[in-house]
């Protein structure tokens, strides 16, 4: 099906006063709001895409994305002045910071790799093997007051940090705007939903593949990519049936899911002492359930723009997209040596999708060039998108302006 239009979203919403100029759908907009009012912001939803489904105890304005755009790249949200949101999540990385595991701003370091965040707003789940965490707020609320491991420090410095907020005169203005009506604008459950909604914004859907397969640009895959693109959706290599839809990723959520599509697999990573155990600090939905099954079940993530995501997998354990391929073709990861030593591919907990085959040279580059094809240099170079304090510095390839 190829739809020409872009999609539109326009969520108004006037408070009790009413009245003010908040009938701009413009997301460019800087429409003026008065304390009552907020201006309707637009998602346009590239072509191919469902609408997300946008939620009614946080819905979408222009003052809110601004605000939340602004909290996620300042430092000032980590109890030390340190790091932000952006620190962990690069534009120039698709959203991700490029370390084997993150690092918090107290020097602790998290036992998983830092996940895109393209397309979040469509996960059904969050984190790489959470069942509990099914909203944008929610999830931003970890990195700010989890303590194990410390992200942002917000964990007994919540007021300090709210207030270097509170007396800016910039953010006092953008916080009332953003939730007009509020006492106090000024919380931890605030500042979550602003950047929520920003998050929320960050929809990729501009890449060679989508070019080709909903814009009937049929000139923007290589023939390599083409062929690549027919090995992932092919029974031989099974990828599509974890990394499958619109998201390359199964777990999604939006407008019109009637189901709750949540899928955590175990992909043969490890299989410690040949127990079918993963490393003790990240063993999954196990986590969760206790369950023998789970073991090492993580949720399947988007593979959009997942030549920039490098390191790969929940603890950066896989280095190149290449490795990747050779891990799949073996049906599992061998370690020969150490802590962790085992045949991931004789995991018990493996999933039966995960059985390995055998690829020509020239098909391991296809399938390689098709990955790349997912790669959207709009979004990464996307301005509205972008470090508003200019400190971070847009991908090489984004044209200089
Ligand atoms: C110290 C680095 C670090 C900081 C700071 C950080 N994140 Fe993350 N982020 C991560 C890691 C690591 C994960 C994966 C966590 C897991 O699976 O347990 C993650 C996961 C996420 C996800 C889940 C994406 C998905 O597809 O499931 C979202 C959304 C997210 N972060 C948003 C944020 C926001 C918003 C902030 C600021 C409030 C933030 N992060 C701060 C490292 C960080
Ligand atoms: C049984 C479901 C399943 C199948 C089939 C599958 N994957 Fe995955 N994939 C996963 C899961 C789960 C993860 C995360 C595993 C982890 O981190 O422990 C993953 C991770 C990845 C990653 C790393 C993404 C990142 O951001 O770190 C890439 C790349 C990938 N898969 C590509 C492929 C390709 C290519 C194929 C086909 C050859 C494939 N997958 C087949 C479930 C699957």
């Amino acid at each position: 099906m190829q739809i020409k239009f872009y999609w539109i979203i326009a969520v108004l919403f006037i408070g009790a006063c009413g009245g003010g100029d908040s009938g701009n759908n413009d997301a460019n907009s800087t429409g003026v709001s008065s304390a009552e009012t907020v201006t309707a912001y637009t998602v346009s939803v590239p072509p191919g895409f469902p609408l997300p489904k946008i939620l009614e105890d946080n819905p979408l304005s222009a003052e809110k994305v601004t605000l939340g755009k602004r909290l996620f790249y300042d430092n000032r949200m980590s109890s030390n002045n340190t790091m932000s949101c952006a620190s962990c999540h690069l534009q120039s990385q698709a959203f991700t910071d490029g370390l084997l595991t993150s690092v918090g701003s107290t020097g602790e370091v998290h036992p998983r790799n830092s996940m895109t965040l393209t397309n979040a707003v469509y996960n059904s789940r969050l984190n790489w093997a959470n069942p509990m965490i099914k909203t944008l707020q929610a999830q931003a609320l970890i990195p700010m007051l989890g303590e194990s491991p410390i992200e942002l420090g917000w964990s007994g410095n919540e007021q300090k940090i709210l207030d270097s907020f509170r007396v800016d005169p910039l953010y006092r203005d953008e916080f009332v705007q953003a939730f007009p009506g509020e006492v106090d604008p000024f919380t931890a459950g605030y500042v979550a939903k602003a950047i929520a909604a920003f998050v929320s914004t960050l929809i990729s859907g501009n890449s060679a593949f989508d070019k080709s397969l909903y814009q009937n640009d049929s000139t923007a895959m290589s023939d390599s990519a083409k062929r690549g693109r027919d090995l992932f959706f092919s029974e031989r290599l099974e990828c599509f049936h974890c990394h499958g839809g619109f998201n390359f990723s199964q777990s999604v959520n939006h407008s019109g899911t009637v189901f709750d599509e949540v899928e955590f697999h175990n992909n043969g990573l490890y299989n410690i002492g040949g127990t079918g155990a993963y490393p003790d600090n990240n063993r999954g939905l196990w986590e969760f359930t206790f369950k023998a099954e789970d073991m090492g079940r993580f949720r399947a993530p988007t593979l959009r723009n997942v030549e920039l995501t490098a390191p790969y997998m929940h603890d950066g354990s896989i280095a190149t997209l290449e490795e990747v391929i050779d891990h799949y073709a073996r049906g599992g990861r061998q370690i020969e040596s150490g802590e962790y030593a085992g045949d991931g591919a004789r995991n018990p907990f493996k999933s039966e999708l995960i059985n390995g085959f055998v690829l020509t040279e020239a098909e391991k580059t296809d399938l390689l060039n098709f990955l790349k094809s997912l790669t959207d240099w709009e979004f990464v170079c996307d301005k509205r998108f972008s470090d508003p304090f200019g400190n971070q510095l847009p991908h090489p390839n984004c044209p200089q302006l």
